[in-house]
């Protein structure tokens, strides 16, 4: 599935994740601060595709991200001994360690942002909730930031479906939170949706961001902070030009 496929398809599995967390916008009294988020969600529900002409009054600016970390960054990142924050920073920094350019940088950064705009408390695996929050920020991002942003975000869940499936060592390394959760995610991949995961486009950078993801919950390791990461989308953001798969 193309996210720059206009057409819906028949099965509504790849999709259904932007439904469900569209009602649940819907359903949110404030929009978690982020009024316009209501707009994007409707829009979502009511033309039922993807991608959406939305005008960029319903995309997030890098002030609405500021305002989301300040004001919800302190929850605890599920279980693990970070908060969301941290998690993001230390996210961001393992990709720029890497060498990772902007986009992913940038990606890596905001992968986790649905769980900000989707606030399910604090351990919602627990409750064997499945927050969908890779899908949850798309909406609000896509007429900002390029498919090399938004791919590996969208992509970095079933990422780690297919590094269980392909890397026997890889699942032994996950917390235990991220073992709860891969059940609520749909499991550990065969090996053919672990092959069909692996032909899809940006499948290396969710594979990538993936590894900094399981890394990026130790206690107090020293990052850069907010603002940098911020520049860093906002470099993203200034170069104007959003590269859609379906223009490939
Ligand atoms: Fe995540
Ligand atoms: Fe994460």
């Amino acid at each position: 599935m193309l996210v720059g496929d206009e057409r819906l398809p028949a099965d509504l599995s790849g999709y259904g994740g932007i439904f469900h967390a569209a009602e649940c916008v819907l359903a949110c009294g404030d929009g978690f601060g982020y009024p316009d988020g209501k707009g994007a969600a409707k829009l979502v529900i009511d033309q039922k595709t993807l991608p959406l002409p939305w005008s960029s009054s319903v995309a997030l600016t890098v002030s609405d991200i500021r305002f989301l970390f300040e004001q919800y960054g302190d929850v605890a990142y599920s279980g693990e001994p970070v908060t969301q924050l941290q998690h993001a920073l230390q996210t961001g920094a393992l990709a720029e360690e890497a060498g990772a350019d902007d986009e992913l940088v940038a990606a890596a950064f905001l992968h986790d942002l649905g769980h900000l705009l989707n606030q399910q408390g604090e351990t919602p695996t627990e409750r064997a909730v499945d927050d969908l929050h890779q899908y949850f920020a798309l909406p609000f991002l896509r007429t900002v930031l390029p498919d090399a942003v938004l791919e590996p975000i969208r992509l970095h869940v079933d990422a780690k479906r297919c590094l269980c499936a392909i890397d026997d060592a890889y699942i032994r390394q996950l917390s235990a939170d991220s073992v709860r959760s891969l059940a609520l995610q749909g499991g550990v991949f065969s090996r053919d949706e672990a092959d069909a995961f692996l032909l899809q486009a940006y499948a290396q950078d969710a594979l990538r961001l993936r590894k900094w993801d399981d890394q990026a919950k130790q206690r107090d390791r020293a990052t850069r902070n907010l603002s940098h990461y911020l520049g860093v989308v906002e470099r993203v953001m200034s170069k104007g030009s959003i590269v859609r798969l379906s223009a490939m």
